[in-house]
Order: structure tokens, then sequence, then C-alpha cells
């Protein structure tokens, strides 16, 4: 295990932890239901069977929840607004009581406004979802806005769009390949007019917590290296090149819709900075005739690239390579891409899944990626803030609760919470630096 001093952050860094509505919140039945409600009732689409009907049970757990962070002594928590909760009788008064919560223990509320729970009867693919989402942010603006500074739009509208309605693996189930590319279209938009919605109520501080993986050719071949550029372009620059520069990538635009160049402007609104969820590059490859498999996800055939295993390396309890200079390496990208356009960037999720209460792995894995995270800021990198999924174990989708992500475990039978070794370890970490 590293025991070396980390080095030192810049002052004012922002440490934080992040987690999401559906993976903690549970009280299912004291609110409406979201898309995930739908996917999670229909057999098979959740490997342990489960359910996030309950969860962490966070909803009336939250202030022992929010003691855990002031113990732990973020700078910042990273949570989620369950738009269907909103639409709730209630609903945005366990927001108010959560973000007061927050502000009497000193840690800054971070909400994040849709964590892929779409509120159920609602479909990305129509576009009209887009002005929807801004009606519900300016209802959470006004409500929250005089205590919340920080905002995030979305997260990860590549993974929403790539496993909830091309590949089908998580909710709504959809498995439209590329005719999935509206639904990444349409968040975007929602987005740019989320963005709108948020300064009209008077918001200063705006990012959105976009998913990246550095893209590695699985050789240099021209079919490997076109392949990995292909992916390249999809999962990552797909959504970073619109909001950041005001146009699709080549080879994309044109299979959105028909409207979709009228809307970049409203996509690329200012950020006030831009976050990333790193986990792991790719290494992707020419077409194999056979399907491939990616973070426990099974791509089909029929895709024009393959990912391939990254050898060599310590791998997650969810087959995850461990390769924390990949976050320099998107780090320093993003920064050779985007130049002058990059605002600030925040790490917006980094962790990692383990076993067991003394969890030295997990805690070797964030002292790697932190120490990348500094690298990147030495290569001159603006990097505000970092953020670890996730406080606590909770339900990691179409995993179930069979992968545990979190600084603290969770009994799912007591829904007790015991802090590991690397709620310990983040905690010295922490306190030393802010
Ligand atoms: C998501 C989280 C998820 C984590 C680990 C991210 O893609 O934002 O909700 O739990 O990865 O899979």
């Amino acid at each position: 295990m590293a025991t070396n001093p980390v080095p030192r952050f810049p002052d004012g860094f922002l440490w934080g932890v992040s987690t999401s509505a559906h993976q903690i919140e549970g009280a299912a039945d004291e609110r409406e239901p979201s898309v995930w409600d739908v996917f999670t009732s229909e057999p098979g689409r959740v490997k342990d069977g489960s359910t996030a009907a309950v969860a962490c049970d966070h909803y009336h757990r939250y202030r022992e929840d929010v003691a855990l962070l002031a113990d732990l002594g973020v700078g910042a928590y990273r949570f989620s607004v369950s738009w269907p909760r909103v639409n709730s009788p209630g609903g945005l008064g366990f927001y108010d009581r959560l973000v007061d919560e927050l502000c009497a223990a000193g840690v800054r509320p971070v909400p994040t406004l849709f964590h892929w729970d779409l509120p159920a009867g609602l479909d990305w693919l129509e576009r009209d979802t887009a002005s929807r989402f801004a009606q519900y942010v300016s209802v959470v603006a006004d409500r929250l806005g005089d205590r919340v500074g920080k905002w995030i739009t979305l997260n990860e509208p590549a993974e929403h769009t790539l496993l909830g309605h091309a590949l089908g693996t998580h909710a709504p189930g959809r498995e439209l390949l590329f005719d999935a590319l509206p639904v990444a279209h349409h968040q975007l938009l929602a987005h740019g007019l989320a963005v709108r919605a948020l300064r009209a109520a008077g918001a200063t501080d705006i990012g959105i917590a976009n998913s990246h993986a550095p893209t590695w050719p699985a050789s240099d071949e021209p079919a490997d290296r076109e392949a990995a550029e292909f992916y390249d372009v999809l999962l990552n620059r797909l959504f970073s090149d619109p909001l950041l520069l005001g146009r699709y990538p080549d080879g994309v635009g044109e299979l959105m819709p028909d409207d979709a160049d009228a809307d970049l402007p409203v996509i690329a609104e200012p950020l006030d900075w831009y976050g990333v969820n790193y986990y792991a590059p790719a290494r992707v490859g020419a077409p194999q005739g056979t399907e491939s498999e990616s973070g426990g996800v099974t791509l089909p055939a029929a895709l024009p690239f393959s990912v391939r295993a990254i050898e060599g390396r310590p791998v997650t309890d969810f087959g995850w390579p461990v390769v924390p200079e990949g976050l320099t390496e998107l780090l320093t990208g993003l920064g050779d891409r985007y130049g002058d356009r990059l605002p600030p960037v925040v790490v917006t999720e980094n962790g990692c899944s383990y076993e067991g209460l003394d969890d030295q792995d997990r805690i070797a894995y964030l002292d790697g990626h932190v120490r990348a995270v500094h690298r990147a800021l030495e290569a001159g990198v603006d990097v505000r803030g970092y953020f670890v999924w996730s406080l606590l174990d909770n339900f990691e989708w179409a995993e179930g609760y069979a992968r545990r992500f979190g600084l603290v475990h969770v009994d799912f039978a007591t829904r007790e919470r015991t802090p590991k070794a690397s709620y310990r370890w983040y905690r010295d970490l922490v306190r030393g630096r802010r």
C-alpha cells in the first residue's frame, strides 16, 4: 500500500464524494415511479433481481449520512435530485431539508439535476423532454438556489444513451444501437436549456458530469486505429465537442435529428466548469465478428468496433482495469483538445468496487488516481476538485447490490453504515488539505 504523502494540492481544491438519488434514497413508495422502477420490476433486468425500493434508505437516514460527511471532512457533497420525487407531493421538501442539514454541517451541496431516473412516462427520444427538464430545473433552482451555489445539469448522457437506449442493459431497456442517437441530442439540448434556466434563477457556478475514457487503439493497424477513433468520437467527443466547441464531430453529426444543428448554440451555453467521471481507459480495435465485453456489458458483433481487454493490470471486483495514468492522460488530453474553450475541470466521479471493510485495494486505487490528478495539475490543467464515487455502498444499477463502491459499508439487511479503511484514509487526506 502506498504510504508516501500525497503531493500538496492548491488551496481551495475541492474534495468531495458523490452519490445519486435512485442508488441510495429508497422511499420509492413516497414518490412517482421512474423509468428505473419500471425496468427493475421486469424479470431478468438486474443481475441479483433486486430493486432500489429501499436501497440505503437515505431518504429516512439522511441526517446520519450528513453526519458521516461532516466527520469525513469533505468540502462538498454531490448528490442527485430525483425528478419523479420533485413531481410528488412534499418531494422538494426532502431536498430542502437535506440542503439545510449539509449547510449546517459546513458541507457544500452540489446537486446533479438528472442522474438517469427519468419520470416514467417521459422519454428522451422525444424532443419535448428537454423543455420539460428545463421547467423542472427552474422549480428546483427557485427552491434551493438561495443555499446551493454549485450545480450539475446531467450525469453521463453518454452512458445513459449507450446503456439505456442503444444496448438495453439499463433503463428504459431499449436496443436501438445507432437509432439511439437522438437521445444524446435531446439530453444535450436539455442541458443547454437547463443552463439557461439556472442562469435565469441567478446561478453562477454551473457544470455537467460527463463520462470520459481515454481510448487506446488495440494495435497500430489502420483498422484498429480507425475503430478506436470512432469509439472516441461516439463515447467522448460526441458530448464534449458540442458543449465546448459548439459542433458535433465529423461522422456523427449527420446521424443526429434534422434540426440538431440549430440547437448547437443552446447546447454550447458557456459553462463555469466541466466535470469528468473517470473509471478506466478503453482499448478498442476493429470488429471481430463476435460480441465483445466492456465493463461487464456485452457489445453486439454488429458494432463497427470491438472492446479489448487491457492486460497486465490489477482489476477491481467489477473486472475493470486499474489505470491511474489514464486519468492524467484524460485531463491533459482535454486541455490539449479544447485549449481556452475548456473551463476549469472537476473530477466529479472516480472510484472502484471492492469487497470488505479493510479495503486496502480501494485505498491504493484512490491514492494512485489522486496522484494522477496532481500530475495533470503540474502539466497545467486547471483541475479544481475531486469527488470519490461513492460515499455509500449502493444500488449499482443492473448489477444490483453485488458491487460495492462505498467508502462506507452498508448492510442491506439492517441498513447499518460502517466506515471502511478507505473512509479513514480519505478523511486524513482531505483534512490535511482543506
Ligand atoms: C455512474 C454511477 C455508477 C458508477 C459505477 C457511473 O457511470 O454515474 O451512477 O454507480 O459509474 O458504475
